[in-house]
């Protein structure tokens, strides 16, 4: 038989032999068989020389087209058994229950925060964001919190060693330490750094995290949330104080919500004053009011300190801590609650 004749019937066998591969390697087996170096179509190939000048180009033509042939089935069944090996191997079962994708939450405190800002954006404040690790001059002196004040002292405050340029400094002649940096104690801070960074007017509130050194019990936590709010105008009075607390605290806990203003006193407001809050919840809780937050008119000291003028501006300024409004809105009687991370009680808000 020539080599002509030889050309069909070994294409028809090496067809066969790659439509019948089982899986990935036994096809790559059956092509090194027939089209690799050493394969049996190859070896045709390569006795193409030894045909006569009129029988090569015909042998050519149909050793080609052969190959080409080979090619395609080898690619179609090559694509075939990877889709066999992506099928399922088990019957899928199409009316069993889906599988429902965990939502997660916001955290209550963060509901809380956000519905806090919610309502004093409806009035026009904005957020203002400052440092967890401040220094004592934005936290107390600008505040008008001398040295000696007891809120500076070391048993409320985490002062803090290891931060670029935070070591503590020996006292000058006077006795007097440098600042120092520390863990923020409250919010206020924020109105400061605000304060020194544009001329008014300023509305703002500052959300945020502050620490102090308290043992942890059923109201208290070395970390807890603050916000803090600060209105710088002309003609600012306390009405305009009174008028909005009562509006953001209506929104936040229900219009039920009556508030009651005591005088008391912060280095950085004069007057100053504290806001008791009472509606159904308070009531729930035996009590006839409960103390929400601090506040009260700038200090005229503290405008100095920034640059501006007390002559010309004047403002409130307010604190209170988040955690109290979230424990009476959810009924919650233990603050520590809120930092454990356990998802049993933060699946419930
Ligand atoms: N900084 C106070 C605190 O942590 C709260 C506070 C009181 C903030 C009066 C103020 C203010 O801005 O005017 O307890």
């Amino acid at each position: 038989m020539g080599l002509l004749d030889e050309i069909e019937p070994l294409k028809q066998a090496a067809l066969a032999d790659l439509k019948a591969a089982a899986d990935a390697p036994a096809l790559e087996q059956t092509k090194g068989a027939w089209i690799g170096p050493n394969g049996k179509f190859t070896a045709l190939m390569k006795q193409l020389g030894t045909l006569s000048k009129e029988e090569k180009p015909v042998a050519g033509k149909l050793i080609n087209a052969a190959k080409v042939e080979l090619e395609a089935t080898l690619t179609a069944r090559r694509e075939e058994l990877e889709l066999k090996a992506a099928l399922p191997t088990e019957p899928t079962d199409f009316t069993l229950p889906g599988r429902r994708r965990a939502l997660g939450k916001l955290h209550p405190l963060t509901q809380v925060t956000d519905d806090i800002v919610r309502a004093f954006r409806k009035i026009g404040f904005v957020v203002a964001d400052g440092p967890e690790i401040e220094d004592e001059y934005h936290c107390f002196d600008s505040l008008n919190t001398p040295a000696d004040h007891p809120a500076r002292d070391t048993q409320d405050t985490f002062y803090v060693d290891n931060v670029p340029g935070a070591s503590r400094p020996a006292p000058d002649a006077s006795g007097t330490l440098a600042a120092r940096s520390l863990l923020r104690t409250h919010t206020s801070s924020v109105q400061i750094r605000v304060m020194q960074s544009q001329p008014p007017p300023i509305r703002i509130i500052a959300p945020g995290r502050v620490y102090r050194r308290d043992n942890a019990d059923a109201t208290h936590n070395p970390t807890f949330q603050q916000i803090e709010g600060l209105y710088v105008d002309k003609n600012v009075t306390i009405g305009d104080l009174k008028g909005t607390v009562e509006f953001v605290f209506q929104q936040v806990l229900g219009d039920d919500v009556k508030l009651r203003f005591r005088p008391h006193y912060f280095s950085y407001t004069e007057p100053s004053l504290e806001i008791d809050f009472t509606n159904a919840l308070v009531k729930k809780l035996g009590k006839d009011w409960l103390e929400i937050a601090g506040c009260g008119m700038v200090h005229p000291q503290v405008f100095e300190n920034v640059g501006y003028d007390p002559e010309v501006w004047s403002g409130w300024a307010f604190g209170f801590g988040i955690e109290r409004i979230a424990m009476l809105r959810y009924g919650i009687n233990d603050i520590r609650l809120f930092y454990e991370n356990d998802v049993r009680f933060l699946r419930q808000f």
